[in-house]
């Protein structure tokens, strides 16, 4: 089964062509990160408007790369949320009309299950059930998952997401947007136990596997006023700390989650999951403790529209159709 996904959640473009939710013909993206860099974040109404001129390239090389011609595509699936409203009707609408004018099928995805479903693009895949951390700039959340489209939600952020918390601290410190790259590059040149930031750990029953950033970001800040300094050397130890603080947490709530729901699997999703420094550690303490890690490479961690075409398989596969009434929602419904 040829699938066309489409994603356009954010400030990426993307498109991609997927055989059997398992093997990439092609995959697209256009990025808008240069037009809202001036800004220090996404702005919406620009995204929509740079969405609406990328779609119809973005598409047409994704179906010319895949060699395949839209007579031989099975179906269309398409991020339908969570996300911003007008970057989602984009895409949304735009595989609506492709696939009634061409008699396809089609299908509304959740972006986060598509996240972590992109684990199945690469080798080597896990089997079910296994425990998964989706960690992007929007969303921290940690899901026991026993199949391709059966997910439980165990704990997820209180305030900010882990990638929010990356990027706002990379503001502050004048490192530009988006920020996870820029401090997951320079905290090599820190020591991450020189600044020691808090760790919230939020302990106990209804918040063992919660996650809170927003308290270590104003630490940071609080830090920075306190301790003025320059140089690359003070802000390399800064960010070290920071980093370290993050990446403490997510690991020990992966790695205890794994172990709390006797899953010998942990699967680590979304775009901080290119983080260089949690890939290795996740790889080393998950072996430690007797788990097997399974991360994406890094460029199917960021959005693309191949994690969106491989989870739409399943839905088709099983039946699961939308209609020309369904529309698009911005937050998060399971
Ligand atoms: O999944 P994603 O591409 O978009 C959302 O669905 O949110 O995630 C984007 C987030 C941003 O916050 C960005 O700063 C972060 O992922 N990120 C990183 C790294 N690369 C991207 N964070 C830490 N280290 C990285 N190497
Ligand atoms: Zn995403």
């Amino acid at each position: 089964m040829n699938i066309l996904g489409i994603e356009s959640s954010c400030d990426e473009t993307a498109a991609a062509v997927v055989s059997d939710g398992a093997t990439i013909r092609s995959s697209v993206i256009a990025s808008q990160v240069a037009d809202h860099h001036p800004y220090g974040g996404v702005v919406p109404e620009l995204a929509s408007r740079k969405h609406m001129e990328a779609i119809v390239p973005v598409v047409a090389q994704a179906l010319r790369e895949a060699d395949i011609p839209g007579d031989q595509l099975d179906g269309v699936a398409v991020t339908r949320g969570p996300g911003l409203i007008g970057s989602l009707l984009v895409g949304f609408m735009f595989a609506k009309a492709y696939a009634y004018a061409r008699g396809l099928p089609w299908v509304g995805v959740n972006h986060l299950e598509a996240h972590i479903n992109s684990v199945f693009l690469a080798e080597p895949c896990p089997r079910f059930p296994f425990v998964a951390l989706l960690v992007s700039g929007g969303h921290t959340s940690l899901y026991h998952v026993t199949g391709h489209t059966a997910l439980e939600l165990l704990g997820q952020t209180r305030d900010d997401a882990a990638g929010e918390a990356f990027d706002k601290v990379a503001k502050l410190l004048g490192l530009g947007y988006p920020g996870g790259r820029a401090i997951d590059e320079m905290s090599r040149e820190g020591d991450p136990q020189r600044i020691k930031f808090p760790r919230a750990m939020l302990k106990g029953p209804k918040a063992e596997f919660d996650f809170s950033f927003s308290g270590l970001k104003t630490s940071v800040r609080r830090y920075v006023e306190t301790h003025p300094g320059e140089g690359r050397q003070w802000m390399a130890h800064i960010v070290a700390g920071f980093q370290e603080a993050v990446l403490d947490v997510l690991l020990h709530k992966l790695l205890e989650a794994g172990k709390s729901r006797q899953c010998k699997r942990v699967v680590l999703a979304g775009g901080v999951a290119a983080n260089s420094r949690l890939r290795a550690r996740l790889r080393e303490e998950a072996a430690a403790q007797g788990l097997q890690a399974f991360i994406p490479p890094i460029e199917l961690c960021g959005d693309n529209a191949a994690m969106i075409a491989g989870t739409g398989f399943y839905y088709l596969q099983a039946g699961h159709t939308a209609g020309l009434g369904d529309d698009v929602f911005s937050r998060n419904r399971f």
